[in-house]
């Protein structure tokens, strides 16, 4: 298939213009990767199972995985979904951005859509890009991340045309993702919800407005899930994001760690995702730095860039990587490192490895 790359900025004053011919592509069933302030999207009408269909064959993904659908107006949320009054509440305050609601879905959107289940997923992003193409389509646009299966998200122009041309009709090609790691996903009830994947809303910002006994955290976001257990979003089961070469995360007082990567940075075939403070410890052609320590902003929106450069770097074996907090979007950062690393853990003092808790 040829692809065709079209580049625009959030800038643009004819981003109408530009869009056009993305937005009719879409709507007669097409693929279309857009930019969204989270991570890169891989968008198909979402009315119509046949274009679900294509973008799990475009993805290589696994088609029991559902997709989340994206609107460009939050009144639209109610023809796609049973919306209540919590539902409404946190639309109201947290769209446009980087949160997908869960809850029944109405019976216009595909079950090829929800991978069989009887809920829907629903985004409203602040990309002008993104909110742009959607209103132009004139169609609810069904959109996982567009990386190919097995890849971590792509956040750059990049990423999306290495993992997909040839795979979809267009790509709009626009600046880097903003925030960098994917939406956060909760599961909407009548007075509680459960975060099932952290984001940019993070846990701190939805206890303030619906209480701390109202939000509850899916136990598959610190934790690794037994086997045979079937997970509330299935797309959390996967091992994503992880590097070709396994990644080993530190635990550790800041100490014992600066004290481990002195020793780790003579292993000749070791790799490192840590801190901007460590990287004067460690061979720089192996090192990749996330960003400042306590600016877990930078960490969410370097972490997948960091994560694909490890599969380009010869003589590498494993990879050691600093454990975030898990304050904000840290969390995020948290569970997308721990997916990484299969929820293990290296105790720097004892050697030991352990599940992570
Ligand atoms: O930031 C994002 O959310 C990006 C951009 C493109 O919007 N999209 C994204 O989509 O990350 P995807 O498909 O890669 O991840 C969607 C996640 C998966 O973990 C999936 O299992 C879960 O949301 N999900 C979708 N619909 C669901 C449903 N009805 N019930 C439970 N989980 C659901
Ligand atoms: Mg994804």
């Amino acid at each position: 298939m040829n692809t065709e790359i079209i580049t625009v900025s959030q800038n643009d004053t004819d981003l109408n213009e530009k869009l056009a011919c993305a937005a009719a592509c879409i709507k007669r069933g097409g693929l279309v990767v857009f930019p969204t302030e989270t991570v890169y999207g891989l968008g198909g009408n979402a009315l119509r199972a046949d274009a679900a269909e294509r973008i799990y064959k475009a993805k290589g993904r696994p088609s029991d995985n559902p997709l989340i659908i994206h609107i460009a107006n939050a009144r639209d949320a109610a023809k796609y979904c049973h919306t209540n009054e919590l539902f409404d509440r946190l639309a109201e305050i947290f769209w446009p951005g980087p949160l997908t609601m869960i809850a029944k879905k109405r019976d216009c959107i595909p079950a090829a859509v929800t991978g069989g289940m009887d809920t829907v997923a629903v985004r409203l992003p602040s990309d002008p890009i993104a909110r742009t193409l959607i209103a132009l389509s004139d169609v609810p646009i069904a959109a996982p991340s567009a990386n190919l299966s097995g890849h971590p998200s792509p956040t750059t122009k990049a990423h999306v045309i290495n993992d997909l041309s040839g795979r979809v009709d267009m790509i709009i090609a626009g600046e880097d993702a903003r925030i960098g790691v994917e939406s956060t996903v909760i599961k909407v009830d009548e007075n509680d919800v459960t975060v099932l994947r952290p984001g940019g809303v993070t846990y701190e910002d939805l206890c303030a407005i619906v209480g701390r006994e109202h939000v509850k955290i899916d136990r598959v976001v610190t934790e690794k899930i037994e086997e045979g257990v079937a997970p509330l979003s299935p797309g959390m089961k996967y091992r994503h994001y992880a590097p070709i070469a396994p990644v080993h995360l530190l635990s550790g007082t800041e100490e014992a760690i600066t004290a481990f990567l002195r020793r780790a940075a003579r292993e000749d075939d070791a790799a490192f995702l840590v801190y901007d403070e460590d990287a004067h410890l460690l061979p720089p052609l192996r090192t990749k730095t996330l960003g400042r320590k306590n600016a877990p902003n930078e960490q969410a929106h370097k972490l997948f860039d960091c994560l694909r450069a490890f599969d380009e770097m010869k003589g590498i074996s494993h990879i050691y990587a600093r454990l975030p907090e898990k304050a904000g979007i840290g969390l995020a950062v948290y569970n997308r490192l721990a997916k990484a690393a299969g929820f293990t853990v290296i105790d720097v003092e004892s050697g030991e490895v352990g599940e992570l808790k």
